[in-house]
């Protein structure tokens, strides 16, 4: 029977090295968490990097054969690849440029010509795998040049792509020296899926000025092929947050916390370090809250979650460096014996653990200066089976498009953050039940179960739309 093979830069199983020996985790991050749900099905499976460095054929051997239990083929990178496609082209010079950060991006010919390389070792793994009627479904931005390698060795394969991060402007695409070979990379599949029509707008436009290529209702002719473009909001595993957070040990957590936090009300922060999720404004904005709300003092914290991530990025390094000293200065000036302003976490949290925190938080701050989706904000949603709780949304993210009933924020204006903030504190609670139930409606139906299934069926159109033009 045939079957899907995911691929993307991380699988969702990291290989760590301990004292101890190799241990496997579940790697973070929203593709993993998001597509983790669905793979098992049908014999399906997913070729991607365990995460971590290998040090000889025995030790590879190994992981293979664990990661194979679990349905995964490892794509394992050298140091140097690590360093120059993952922390240097993937995350120095794509990452930055796609989510506006235009002055971050590094252009060098080397890390380029890296990303070629690993795109292509992804290509050779995907083959090793790939039955002539299997689907083949590539993810992110660490693989955009892989739809068109593996168009090359299978003209007739099916091969969709998503892309989970934004599709910037034409006017960012424009500067990146390599942008030809990236949007042709992109067209070799026949269904290529975004979060939200902006960020596919952006892309066919990019597509039409760059390699002069029209589209009619997101069907774009080339030369060879015709391929299909779309939005597809990616949703979340719906019924497993809900009922991770109504379960006995996620209670059992809350009452933990509880107990160490007496009655103060809880507003929750959590991301992965990156500079583009406005980890640093977000704590700008609560120092200003409690300024100008002095009565706030002793019965509000902030709960505020890092999971550490890319720190051999520079930038990401420095960030660190930047959220330790702002936690610490807002400490410093605000705390009493009994109160703690901020309790910062910079580690991952296990999952029933992060239940019992979606579940005791009043306010969650999802408020990145650019976010291609963020699940966070939907896993707060799904998690409070009380309706009570209030979601404030940066403009920014993705998720914005559909979850109109958070409280809207532009990320970078401290003050409407501080007030939102306050607005959130006093909300009554009808009004917190009608905004929730919404919302909950929405996340609910537009799970992750119904996002791929419409990819799926979606590309399986497309591919059946090539064929009939192909004969006609
Ligand atoms: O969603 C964007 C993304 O880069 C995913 O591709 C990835 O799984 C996640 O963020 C975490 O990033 P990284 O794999 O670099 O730790």
């Amino acid at each position: 029977m045939p079957k899907t093979i995911i691929v993307s830069n991380r699988l969702p199983t990291k290989v760590l090295r301990t004292p101890d020996g190799l241990s496997f985790q579940p790697s973070e991050g929203g593709l993993a968490t998001g597509l983790g749900s669905i793979y098992r099905q049908d014999g399906n499976m997913w070729v991607g990097w365990p995460g971590l460095f290998v040090e000889d054929e025995s030790e590879e051997g190994f992981v293979r054969t664990q990661l194979a239990e679990d349905s995964m083929a490892p794509v394992f990178l050298t140091e140097q690849e690590i360093h120059d496609y993952y922390e240097g082209f993937s995350n120095g010079t794509l990452w930055p440029m796609f989510h506006y950060f235009a002055q971050l991006p590094v252009f060098d010919e080397a890390l380029w010509e890296a990303y070629v390389t690993v795109n292509q070792k992804f290509c050779q793994a995907v083959l090793a795998q790939a039955g002539p009627e299997d689907t083949i479904w590539v993810h992110d931005y660490q693989l955009l040049l892989l739809p068109q390698m593996l168009r090359a060795a299978r003209p007739h394969s099916t091969i969709g792509f998503f892309l989970h991060i934004p599709f910037p402007s034409y006017e960012l695409i424009r500067i990146l020296p390599w942008r030809r070979e990236l949007l042709e990379g992109m067209l070799g599949a026949d269904l290529i899926g975004f979060h939200t029509f902006g960020y596919m707008r952006h892309f066919l436009s990019s597509v039409a000025q760059l390699l002069g290529l029209p589209n009619q209702h997101g069907r774009i002719e080339t030369p060879t092929r015709s391929v299909l473009v779309d939005a597809f909001p990616m949703g979340i595993d719906y019924e497993r947050y809900a009922q991770a957070a109504a379960s006995e040990a996620a209670q059992a957590h809350v009452q933990e916390y509880r107990a160490a936090l007496k009655d103060v009300r809880v507003i929750l922060s959590i991301d992965r370090l990156d500079y583009t999720k406005g980890i640093a404004q977000r704590l700008r904005a609560f120092a200003l809250l409690l300024q100008r709300y002095p009565e706030l003092r002793g019965h509000v914290s902030l709960l505020m979650v890092v999971v550490p991530s890319r720190d051999q990025v520079a930038q990401y390094a420095s960030l660190k460096e930047e959220i330790d000293e702002l936690v610490g200065r807002i400490n410093a000036q605000y705390r009493t014996i009994s109160w703690n302003p901020v309790h910062y976490f910079y580690r991952a949290f296990p999952f029933d653990e992060l239940a019992g925190l979606y579940r005791l938080a009043e306010v969650a701050m999802v408020t990145p200066m650019r976010d291609g989706m963020n699940l966070v904000a939907k896993e707060f949603v799904a998690s409070k089976a009380d309706q009570r709780g209030v979601l404030i949304l940066s403009e920014r993210a993705g998720a914005a498009r559909e979850l109109a009933d958070a409280l809207i924020v532009n990320p970078t204006d401290t003050g409407q953050l501080a007030e939102a903030l306050h607005e959130a504190l006093v909300m009554p609670d009808e009004e917190q039940e009608h905004r929730m139930s919404n919302m909950q409606a929405l996340v609910k139906r537009y799970n992750v179960f119904a996002w791929s299934r419409l990819f799926m069926e979606r590309l399986a159109y497309a591919k059946t739309q090539q064929l009939n033009l192909a004969t006609a």
